[in-house]
């Protein structure tokens, strides 16, 4: 089942994001990011309870996948597909043109994950993270 998250979530999205990113979200910046995108911060459950979740926004037309991150217990079972099919219906009804996404280059996994469900790689983002890594920016057409 995919849902809305509620502030009452947000421990538990902090444990799969401290498992997920080197520079994971704090619960403030999390807690922030709900109260700014209630209807795109998306979470899978099951009975096991949450698996996974997204945080969606539409800017200027265009979709932005802020993050989506699956608890590491669960990864290669189908959580991530969901999550991000859910991600580009949410922002196809909101008649947004496409879709886009920051990775670091350093992660191929996601990029693998993005490119076999439709994202092309546009250009490299210098320095984009904390530790001046820098971001691969992945898009996806909408467009009819
Ligand atoms: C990228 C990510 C969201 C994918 O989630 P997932 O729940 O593993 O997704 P799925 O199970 O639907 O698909 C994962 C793919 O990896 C394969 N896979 C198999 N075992 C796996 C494992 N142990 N871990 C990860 N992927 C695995 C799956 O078969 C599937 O392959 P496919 O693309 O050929 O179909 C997840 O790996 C993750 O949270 N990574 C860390 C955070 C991250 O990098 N996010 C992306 C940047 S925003």
């Amino acid at each position: 089942m995919i849902r809305h998250a509620t502030a009452g979530d947000i421990p538990r999205i902090v444990r799969i994001e401290s498992q997920s990113f080197k520079d994971p979200y704090s619960p403030l910046l999390l807690m922030n990011l709900l109260s700014l995108y209630p209807t795109g911060f998306l979470l899978a459950e099951t009975h096991q309870g949450i698996l996974g979740y997204t945080i969606l926004r539409i800017i200027g037309g265009k979709g932005h996948i802020i993050g989506l991150a699956t608890d590491e217990k669960v990864r290669g079972k189908g959580v991530g597909s969901q999550l991000l099919k859910k991600a580009l219906e949410y922002f196809k009804t909101r008649s947004a043109q496409g879709a886009w996404l920051e990775v670091r280059v350093s992660n191929k996994s996601a990029q693998k994950f993005y490119e076999k469900r439709g994202f092309q790689p546009l250009r490299i983002i210098k320095g984009y993270y904390g530790d001046r890594e820098d971001a691969l920016l992945l898009y996806h057409s909408l467009s009819p």
